[in-house]
């Protein structure tokens, strides 16, 4: 056993109940890249303000490559007192460097968590914010390979109006680009160092917070020291970005879900990206689309966790803050699986539109369309609406077929029966935003714009070191 980072004070040792609850190694080792890179900003600032010899400050460089190569490569001995990966990254680098003593000078676990975990949520949302990048021009390459494709739009799950199935799949698209912001955001609200914050109050020796900051790529540093150390909004910040994007991955999950159903037949699954069952040999599931659905609880139950973890927490860093960092790891490593998934069963879906134009030609589609006929023509719209109300039960009824009530209808007839025609409905509306296919393909050419700017606005971020700390 060895000796904690508190032995001076404690005559006795920490008991295994009291380790096994406390000890975060488990979970925050992979935290390692950052926390060296933190370690590596602070011995330089405090070399430079002259706290330690250029001689120990290489020593402790050194000794820090060293410990990063062995954690690379799977080579660190963690020992039975490493309570957290700050705690065995110093204990390995004061064995190889006995000037590691003073690394920890000026500085606490509390402002390096935070600042570890800052590097690590940074890294690790521009890296998720790509990948949602990626898949909006998976949506759009099947909006692009079906240009003439159109289905029932739907309200209250019951066919309502017709649309383009590009103005559908990047309706998906756009939810998408909201989350894209509130990564960046999230990353946003990140770039901020608490380092040199100490335990909560600063310290008395010459430290240069704002030199660890630039090195470290934040920008910026922290303005109050209690608030630095127990500031955990920008976990929160990110996951709530992560669960909305969830839920926006859950909403698409239950369409494909539905349009994969024998009932719907809107699209087919790729083998590669569906399962069978072990017993009815005819099924094919859609489980990557169910779990795109499932995975946004766990998603959501992370927020509200950390949310109630934080509410009532007195300044400044309490212990209870050690519970920020499985939530956030779940988060991500839940959307990036999912995502990733996702990406593969919508770029390989087979699209059957004829059936969904069969749902979309149903005459009562059109019914909207006979009401602005009658608009155009001079009449009321609430009017209009009752009239073709009427005619629409009249044909429920069996009196006759909606396009023939119609036809014979003195204020309608057969140029109003033109708009029966498959597919005029949905191609004719001509809004701007609408679902027709001249303003879908004014949508599509702002889309592949938002596209870029947002992969522009990505790019920007990996400037900065923390980029090539994502593990
Ligand atoms: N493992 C701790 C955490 O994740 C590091 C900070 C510990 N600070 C302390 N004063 N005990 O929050």
């Amino acid at each position: 056993m060895g000796r904690t980072l508190w032995h001076g004070r404690f005559e006795g040792g920490p008991t295994e109940a009291l380790q096994a609850l406390n000890d975060s190694l488990p979970f925050d080792r992979r935290l390692y890249r950052q926390d060296i890179e933190g370690s590596r900003a602070h011995i330089t600032m405090l070399a430079s303000v002259g706290l330690v010899a250029d001689a120990e400050r290489d020593a402790i460089l050194a000794a820090l490559d060293q410990v990063e190569d062995d954690m690379e490569q799977g080579n660190f001995d963690f020992v039975a007192s490493d309570e957290d990966i700050h705690t065995a990254v110093e204990r390995r680098v004061t064995e190889l460097a006995p000037a590691g003593a003073k690394l920890h000078t000026g500085r606490s676990r509390n402002d390096q968590v935070a600042t570890d975990l800052r590097l690590w949520t940074k890294a690790e949302l521009s890296d998720l914010a790509s990948l949602v990048l990626n898949f909006q021009r998976t949506l759009l390459g099947q909006a692009d390979r079906h240009g003439d494709a159109y289905l029932p739009g739907y309200t209250h799950l019951q066919q309502a109006m017709p649309v383009l199935l590009a103005h559908h799949l990047m309706a998906h698209g756009w939810a998408l680009s909201r989350d894209i912001d509130r990564l960046l955001d999230a990353i946003r609200r990140a770039d901020v160092s608490p380092l040199g914050a100490g335990a909560l109050a600063g310290s008395s020796l010459p430290l240069d917070p704002d030199q660890t900051a630039s090195a470290l790529g934040f920008g910026g540093r922290f303005e109050n020291s209690l608030d630095a150390v127990s500031d955990r909004d920008f976990v929160a910040d990110g996951l709530y970005a992560l669960a909305m994007l969830g839920i926006h991955l859950s909403r698409m999950g239950e369409e494909f879900i539905l349009w994969a159903s024998q009932e719907f037949g809107f699209v087919g699954l790729d083998d590669g990206f569906s399962t069978g069952s072990s017993m009815m040999p005819q099924k094919k599931n859609p489980d990557i689309a169910e779990l795109a659905r499932g995975k946004a609880g766990r998603l959501v139950g992370n927020l509200t966790g950390l949310l109630t973890t934080l509410k009532g927490l007195p300044l400044t860093y309490n212990k209870d803050l050690q519970e920020d960092k499985e939530p956030l790891f779940d988060s991500v490593d839940t959307i990036r699986l999912t995502l990733l998934a996702l990406d593969g069963m919508v770029s390989t879906l087979t699209f059957h539109t004829d059936a969904m134009a069969s749902g979309a030609d149903s005459p009562f589609a059109v019914a909207t369309d006979l009401a602005d006929y009658l608009v155009v023509r001079g009449m009321p719209f609430r009017r209009a609406h009752a009239v073709v109300g009427e005619l629409v039960r009249r044909a429920l009824s069996g009196e006759a077929s909606l396009p023939d009530l119609v036809s014979t209808h003195p204020d309608l007839g057969a140029e109003a029966v033109a708009l029966f025609e498959p597919g005029r409905s949905a191609r004719g509306r001509s809004t701007p935003g609408s679902g027709g296919a001249v303003p879908v393909a004014a949508q599509r050419e702002r889309f592949v714009a938002r596209l870029a700017a947002d992969e522009a606005r990505i790019g920007a971020l990996t400037g900065s070191t923390s980029a090539d700390l994502r593990n």
